[in-house]
């Protein structure tokens, strides 16, 4: 379903207006009744309004609006849904000064919103979709410094990865205005940080930065750089043949207890 709301503030709006994604709200119940009059199997809704959402405002706003659509909907179609799917857009912090999001005051008000259901969705199971806030935080990039060169006054760590490897790190996945991932020297953990670089990728374009202006320990060629929050929207959404550079490779690593 696109929905005619969507998450206010969320990185990507993906319900609201006219949407390549879903069927309009209005055509929906039409459709309901034709599913279930053609004999098919109607398994129910999926709502999805946004992603990347950090404010639990609005994502309590835009779940309250969810159930609220889900009951009218069905209650237009005639039908109960045996299951919603709410979506997701639980967003994680990627930029300096934004905030964790309070998934407390989201679950809280779930479980009341859920416990007030209309009686329509009385029987209905709900599941709601996450990606990043699963899986973002628990990767990390790693590539190596090839070269040091200062030019006019600034310092440059150029690596042997860059964008082709990690597009969202390098701002180029629909950011509007570039931000730093937080990167870190992996080889000098613990030293103090004493200059500015900018530390960009190996590709013939200036869209390939890793870092700007970054304060980090005096790091040299064979040093690793670390990209932090690589496990979603990382090298799946990266584009990895661009100028034939050497391909990224995967690891999966696991801690025994
Ligand atoms: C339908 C759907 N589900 C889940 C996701 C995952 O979003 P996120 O990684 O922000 O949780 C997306 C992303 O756009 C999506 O379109």
């Amino acid at each position: 379903v696109n929905p005619d709301f969507e998450i206010k503030g969320s990185g990507m709006r993906m319900g609201g207006g006219a949407k390549p994604f879903g069927v309009d709200s209005a055509r929906v119940p039409q459709l309901v009744k034709r599913i279930i009059a053609g004999g098919a199997e109607w398994r129910g809704f999926h709502i999805f309004a946004g992603s990347q959402a950090l404010d639990p405002d609005a994502l309590i706003e835009a779940q309250r609006a969810t159930l609220e659509l889900a009951a009218s909907l069905s209650e237009a179609a005639g039908a109960a849904p045996p299951m919603v799917n709410l979506g997701g857009g639980f967003g994680i912090p990627h930029f300096h000064g934004e905030q964790e999001l309070d998934i407390e005051a989201v679950g809280r008000s779930l479980s009341e919103g859920l416990a007030r259901r209309a009686a329509i969705l009385q029987g209905t199971e709900f599941a709601i979709e996450l990606g990043r806030w699963i899986v973002g935080e628990a990767g990390v990039y790693l590539t190596r410094i090839v070269d040091r060169k200062e030019s006019h006054g600034k310092t440059f760590l150029v690596t042997d990865g860059g964008m082709h490897h990690q597009l969202a790190a390098s701002g180029n996945f629909g950011q509007i205005i570039r931000r730093n991932y937080p990167v870190a020297i992996a080889s000098r953990f613990g030293a103090d940080a004493t200059e500015a670089v900018t530390i960009v990728g190996c590709l013939c374009t200036p869209l390939d930065r890793l870092a700007d202006d970054v304060m980090t320990p005096r790091a040299m060629p064979g040093d690793l750089v670390a990209v932090f929050l690589a496990g979603a929207y990382g090298l799946s959404a990266s584009p990895q043949a661009f100028l034939g550079q050497s391909a990224a490779r995967e690891m999966l690593v696991g801690a025994v207890d």
